[in-house]
């Protein structure tokens, strides 16, 4: 597909569209070999070589990467204030790309960064049923019990009920009184997990997203750093929408 040259150059955040113009009349933007006229022109970035002072830019219409988000950071592309998840990622990237979805400024882990619209949409539908698992330190022991009310589906807030989820009990550590566990929603409602263990009666100390549909977080990931997914990761996130 065709695109204009300064959309290109820009969502790769070369520079802003006036400062693609002036490398346009300085020359500087080469389409296989040819020096550039006007940053109007079209081209389409997959099967032409564009150079910017000699260094070809790889032009990919998606990109998808793993977060491991830290604490204290918004999971939201901009903010006036302060940091999100798009200030971690080193420059320069696309200019396109968003959060797939969003986790509390205190939880930590998987995120997806991606600029595909269309998967984003459907991995965050309801109606997919996509399976994030969570790993949470939460207050007290909490019975084996619970796993049956987690099972059914119970009502967690004034007007909301959760669908059936999954939690597995980890250990229990006596001596801080907390239970490490792992709970598997296909939801993404605000606040869930954290509103969920209030109604229980306990509290979460702790969250940390450890998959994501098919993706599990890469643990040699540390806390603030991301990588590419790889092809087979991505094939695996397209394969499992289409089928669910
Ligand atoms: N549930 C929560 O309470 N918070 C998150 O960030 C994700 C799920």
């Amino acid at each position: 597909m065709k695109l204009r040259i300064d959309k290109i150059c820009s969502d790769y955040n070369l520079a802003s569209r006036k400062e693609i113009r002036d490398y346009v009349k300085k020359g500087r933007i080469r389409v296989d070999g040819e020096v550039l006229k006007s940053s109007s022109d079209k081209v389409d970035p997959l099967t032409s070589v564009i150079t910017v002072d000699g260094v070809k830019l790889e032009y990919e219409e998606y990109s998808y990467f793993m977060l491991n988000k830290p604490d204290g950071v918004l999971s939201t592309a901009f903010d006036k204030k302060q940091r999100t998840v798009l200030n971690l990622l080193s420059k320069p990237h696309r200019s396109d790309l968003f959060p797939v979805g969003r986790l509390d400024k205190d939880t930590t882990g998987l995120l997806l960064i991606s600029n595909d619209g269309p998967l984003s949409h459907e991995l965050l539908s309801p109606k997919k049923h996509v399976d994030k698992v969570y790993e949470a330190r939460v207050k007290g022991r909490i019975r084996p019990e619970l796993k049956e009310v987690f099972a059914r589906g119970f009502q967690y807030d004034e007007d909301l009920v959760s669908d059936s989820a999954t939690l597995e009990i980890l250990s229990y550590d006596e001596i801080q009184d907390q239970t490490l566990i792992h709970v598997t929603i296909h939801e993404g409602k605000f606040h869930q997990i954290k509103k969920m263990f209030l109604a229980v009666g306990s509290e979460v100390l702790s969250l940390k997203r450890v998959s994501f549909g098919p993706l599990k977080l890469d643990e040699s990931l540390k806390e603030g750093e991301y990588r590419c997914l790889t092809q087979e990761e991505i094939n695996l996130l397209k394969e499992g929408h289409e089928n669910a």
